[in-house]
């Protein structure tokens, strides 16, 4: 496994392995990297024969008042863990080798990137649809796998692909969860014994979400009333959103009779969480 940082020599490699004939599969994170993440690097093995994985704390993605200055790290683990899995190539470059003085070009996916988090998180999207455009272009991957838990994202990433041409196949894998049923996340770490008890409501109250759908429910405004009164029931938990969206445009669905996207986001303390599921 070898660690790049520079853009211009990961470029001369990806090249080179494409001359070969390889096929690319890249796996993006901010690092800190738990079972989710594992879950996306396992099945870019599976399908690929050369994995890069990159490390990147994009500043592009977070707000002023966000937590990117606290946002955890732990790259010798994180090498650890990319070594056993068989990762080929690491990149973490340095905020300043992505964003050089003068850096002025932003991808900005319109219309799904105005609800849900991007309602929340101005500018995150269009942070993250251009990290992620620049990895492509620096990584020319074949398939690039992304999580459900950010299931906004993965739809704004296919967006993006598919509008700009750019020839990679997304691939979105199950949410990876805790024993207890909290969606594995970095930022779970944030949480106080008080409040990774808490948390667990946020999967709960989409179980029950998902019983009341089974027992023939199909007004979106009972069951996200129901999902609210199962996290408001905890103390020092706030409801962002809770909403019933469509799995492709994600506008708000009245009646489900189709497919349909359940998200939530939470702040339990001083910490956001999202979490959805589909009902089918
Ligand atoms: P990060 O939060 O590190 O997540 C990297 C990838 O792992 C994302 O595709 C995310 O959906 C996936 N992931 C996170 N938790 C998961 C879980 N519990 N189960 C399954 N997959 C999970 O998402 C980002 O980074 C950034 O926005 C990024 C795409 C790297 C752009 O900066």
């Amino acid at each position: 496994m070898k660690v790049y940082k520079s853009i211009s020599s990961l470029i001369k490699k990806v090249r080179e392995v494409k001359k070969q004939g390889y096929k690319i599969g890249l796996v993006p994170t901010m690092g800190f990297l738990h079972k989710g993440h594992m879950s996306l690097i396992r099945k870019a093995r599976k399908d690929t024969d050369y994995i890069i994985v990159s490390i990147f704390v994009n500043p592009a993605q977070f707000g002023p008042k966000e937590d990117l200055k606290r946002y955890p790290v732990d790259l010798k683990r994180d090498f650890m863990l990319c070594e056993r899995e068989g990762v080929d190539i690491i990149f973490t470059p340095e905020a300043k080798e992505m964003y050089p003085n003068g850096y002025a070009t932003y991808v900005n996916v319109e219309k799904i990137t105005d609800t849900l988090c991007g309602a929340s998180r101005p500018g995150h999207f269009r942070g993250v649809s251009t990290v992620v455009a620049k990895l492509f272009n620096i990584t020319m991957p074949d398939i690039a796998y992304f999580g459900r838990k950010d299931a906004q994202q993965a739809i704004i990433i296919k967006r993006m692909t598919e509008d700009l041409n750019m020839g990679v196949k997304i691939k979105v894998m199950p949410i990876v969860r805790e024993k207890d049923g909290l969606a594995m996340s970095s930022r779970n770490v944030y949480l106080n014994r008080k409040e990774r008890c808490r948390s667990q409501s946020i999967c709960k109250s989409l179980k029950s979400a998902k019983e009341l759908f089974n027992s023939g429910e199909r007004e979106s405004k009972k069951i996200i009333n129901k999902i609210k009164r199962v996290i408001d029931n905890q103390p020092d938990t706030k409801i962002d959103y809770v909403a019933i969206v469509d799995t492709k445009d994600l506008k708000d669905i009245k009646r489900i009779s189709g497919e349909a996207l359940v998200a939530v986001a939470v702040w339990i303390g001083k910490t956001r969480l999202i979490d959805n599921i589909i009902l089918n």
